[in-house]
């Protein structure tokens, strides 16, 4: 049999580096052997001696806007991102401008993906305004996502989320609230003490209370302390099957960021202190933490750069930056190889989907890194509209050579090769 492609190098299987040849055949990956006995192919490449050939990686939390809000990154600037940062996989939440909440707003939104969409995708719903909808939404979209401001609706809405996905932005509402009133005419500077960990930490215990052996499977996203991912574990030895994320900013920035950058560096949840995002850092090097997202969210630089608190909207992008990152502290000897698995393999089972891994019978999703040279993260040349990161400057030794989405050559040496709407939705029912 002469199959589509072979890719041959050092690989990422099973959590080791072997030098392997992957052949891949109609999409899927159809043999993993020693280089000596690849198949015949129709195409080949070749990882050369300072690159490696990882998984594609999986982003189960981004923010691609677009619609009334494409001029803070649409769904081609976003996905490109995705693919110039090696990921071919990305999980788009639902607070979009029209907010999608029903069937008719992620109809619309899944119609804006298909046209545009470089990588693959899934899509968030919102809490469902009609839990009727629930059955329908559910064959498109790759489960729930809860804000703070929902809160109050989820009882009445478990059952008919029973059996799916919710993932949780987990800040206490009665807290911030509180927070709120005690702090008059707030500054960037206030914003760890309107938005404290403890309403993180709060949250977590009121959402674990409240869908407690309810069938719901729950993710918590985008986790800022130390105690929070310490309530997930502990819940998980009483048997829950709760699951939690954290971020590359909660885990290597500080509040110190919000004082250099200002309103470049306000997110939600917001960065906390050094010592709790060594904290955090130890629970990603300790696999503590089931994943890691980026939590992308574009904002036009105008809006960030505001004067008021207020008026400054939280997050910033990150999709094109996070494995050279993760690969940099893996080189550093500060990681783990095995982290890998948190951007790739782990997120794909949380999301239900068989992606994240170098495997027989997964769709030949690969992403060829080149290590060792010296590059410097310059917003300026990221894909995203929003062109700044607090990781301005920072020096990483990783770069994203080449990306093969189901066994198609997606991207090579800054070079696109597939047009807009090659992504598919990859729910899988
Ligand atoms: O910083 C954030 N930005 N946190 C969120 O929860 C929302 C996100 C956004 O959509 O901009
Ligand atoms: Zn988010």
């Amino acid at each position: 049999m002469i199959v589509d492609l072979v890719v041959e190098g050092k690989a990422y299987i099973d959590g080791g580096l072997v030098e392997a040849a992957i052949a891949i055949d109609d999409g899927r990956i159809v043999s993993i052997s020693n280089p000596a006995n690849a198949p015949e192919s129709e195409e080949k490449r070749v990882a050369g001696s300072g690159s490696i050939i990882l998984p594609g990686m999986v982003d189960m939390h981004v923010h691609l806007r677009d619609l009334n809000q494409a001029y803070k990154e649409d769904w081609y600037t976003g996905t490109l991102s995705a693919l110039r940062g090696g990921i071919t996989l990305v999980a788009d939440m639902p607070n979009n401008d029209p907010y999608v909440a029903s069937l008719e707003d992620l109809r619309l939104k899944l119609e804006v993906a298909e046209e545009k969409a470089l990588v693959d995708f899934l899509l968030y719903c919102g809490l469902p305004r009609d839990p009727r909808e629930v059955p329908e939404i559910r064959r498109i979209a790759c489960g729930f996502k809860i804000y703070p401001e929902d809160y109050s609706r989820l009882p009445s809405l478990l059952e008919s989320l029973s059996g799916g996905l919710l993932v949780v932005h987990a800040e206490d509402p009665e807290i911030l609230e509180e927070r709120r009133k005690s702090v008059k005419d707030p500054r960037m500077a206030d914003h760890g003490i309107l938005r404290p960990g403890i309403a993180e930490v709060r949250a977590i215990e009121k959402i674990l209370n409240v869908a407690r052996g309810r069938g719901v499977k729950l993710h918590f996203t985008h986790l800022s302390t130390g105690d929070s991912i310490l309530k997930i574990a502990h819940s998980r030895l009483e048997n829950g099957n709760a699951t939690c994320d954290s971020t590359l900013h909660h885990a290597l920035l500080s509040s110190e960021a919000l004082e250099r950058l200002g309103g470049i560096a306000k997110v939600n949840p917001p960065l906390r202190s050094r010592s709790e995002a060594a904290k955090v850092f130890n629970a990603v090097k300790s696999m503590l933490v089931d994943a890691i997202a980026s939590d992308h969210a574009p904002h036009a630089l105008e809006e960030k750069l505001r004067e008021e608190y207020d008026e400054v909207p939280p997050g910033f992008p990150g999709l094109e930056i996070y494995l050279p990152i993760i690969l940099t502290l893996i080189l550093d000897g500060r990681l783990p190889l095995n982290v890998i698995n948190l951007y790739s393999r782990n997120p794909a089972k949380i999301l239900g989907v068989r992606r994240g891994a170098i495997s027989l019978g997964f769709d030949g999703d690969l992403a060829i890194v080149e290590l060792g040279g010296e590059w410097r993260i310059n917003a300026a040349d990221l894909a995203s509209k929003a062109k700044y990161t607090p990781f301005e400057g920072w020096a990483v030794k990783a770069r994203v050579a080449g990306v093969f989405i189901r066994g198609v050559p997606a991207y090579e040496d800054g070079e696109l090769l597939v047009s807009k709407g090659f992504g598919r939705n990859a729910r899988e029912p």
